[in-house]
């Protein structure tokens, strides 16, 4: 088992017996780029993990080794800069954002590792933030809540990573309940667990292999469309906030004080909203083949409207269709590059892993991965 493997590395090198944290990755069902708009989104913890292994080693030295990165880095407590290894950031990040709320880390000696693939928008970066704060709240006895160190640990990528993400991930990451998937309300941090029984389906996901430079920088530009979408809406109406505030029909009636293409992002988030309160509906009246078609709709507006696929996830959510072994299917998370997610008939799902492993190479020259999911919970020491 991986915990044993990083344990007993960490044993082997340390002499000493530390902690097990493991901090999963994430799925999102539906509400894709609603997160940073106040908007709902519907994610989950999958059973592909980080396993940190850590205990403090009363100095000022903190020794990081990423196990599967065969790579280490040797950090001072009392002062340290931003690495240009890219991997450790995301941990240095964290340790800054305690000192800066006054919350002392001491030196620590620390083995990580994990089975999210990289790259493929299941937020290992996320998970690998989780686990660290949430380690070092228990070895140094913070007494944070889950919530503040969801908080910090976004605050950590926003602000030391330098990646503006919403709070999706973290807050998934943390929060997450085996078999069940959680609608949050990015406004009030509200959030709903939802059985999500599959009986007859599999969760699989096709991963591109694909990481297209332009992701981030797309990313923050949407940001940024949705604010201008805002602006315009608050000249016009009042009481508008955030795109969570704006009505499909108040936005079509102000659809030609709109530059065009800020009308499309904005349309497609509100859409988006309203389809992850269509989904808890359907969800309560077991209603999967609907939350499905709903997956299919939200994929559409991401690639025509919101413009944040790529023909790689046009393709595999195309297929996916056609191969009539799915009730849904889409592309997820920030875009141009991942996974697609899809809601696989159980017994067609070696077909399905098959067929689309087939023609993604046959058609495209390009090699899929595939990985069956499981609903796990959210961050935890073993
Ligand atoms: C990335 C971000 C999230 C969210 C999604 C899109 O995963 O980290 O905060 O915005 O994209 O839904």
């Amino acid at each position: 088992m991986l915990s044993e493997i990083i344990k007993n590395k960490f044993t082997s090198i340390f002499k000493d017996d530390p902690i097990v944290v493991r901090s999963p990755g994430r799925i999102n069902m539906i509400g894709e780029h609603t997160d940073y708009n106040e908007g709902f989104v519907m994610p989950a913890a999958i059973d592909k993990e980080i396993i940190c292994a850590i205990r403090p080693n009363h100095g000022n030295k903190c020794k990081i080794i990423a196990n599967d990165l065969n790579d280490s880095i040797e950090i001072d407590i009392t002062g340290f800069e931003k690495s240009d290894k890219g991997w450790p950031n995301y941990i240095l990040g964290v340790i800054e954002q305690f000192q800066r709320k006054g919350l002392e880390v001491k030196g620590f000696d620390c083995v990580f590792g994990g089975d999210i693939p990289l790259g493929a928008g299941l937020s290992s970066s996320a998970a690998l933030e989780c686990a660290f704060a949430y380690a070092f709240n228990t070895l140094f006895e913070h007494n944070l809540s889950k919530l503040e160190l969801v908080k910090l640990s976004q605050a950590a990528e926003n602000e030391f990573v330098g990646v503006k993400c919403g709070i999706m991930d973290q807050f998934a990451s943390v929060h997450g309940k085996a078999d069940k998937i959680f609608r949050l309300d990015c406004k009030s941090l509200d959030f709903e667990y939802f059985d999500f029984v599959l009986n007859d389906y599999q969760l699989v996901l096709c991963d591109s292999r694909i990481k297209h430079a332009l992701a981030s920088s797309e990313y923050n530009t949407r940001r940024l469309e949705c604010e201008k979408g805002v602006a315009n809406l608050q000249s016009h109406c009042n009481g508008i906030n955030s795109l969570r505030d704006v009505s499909i029909e108040q936005l079509k009636k102000h659809e030609k004080e709109f530059d065009p293409v800020i009308f499309k992002r904005c349309k497609f988030v509100v859409e988006e909203i309203d389809r992850v309160i269509d989904c808890c509906d359907l969800l309560k009246k077991g209603d999967l083949i609907g939350f499905g078609e709903n997956m299919f709709k939200t994929h559409e507006g991401l690639s025509s409207d919101y413009e944040v696929s790529c023909k790689e996830l046009d393709f595999l959510k195309e297929k996916a269709v056609e191969s009539d072994m799915v009730i849904g299917a889409r592309m997820m998370g920030g875009g141009f590059g991942g996974c697609t997610l899809n809601i696989v008939k159980i017994d067609r799902q070696d077909q399905f892993i098959n067929f689309m492993t087939d023609v993604y190479n046959r058609e495209l020259g390009l090699e899929l991965k595939t990985y069956i999911v499981k609903i796990k919970d959210g961050t935890s020491e073993l």
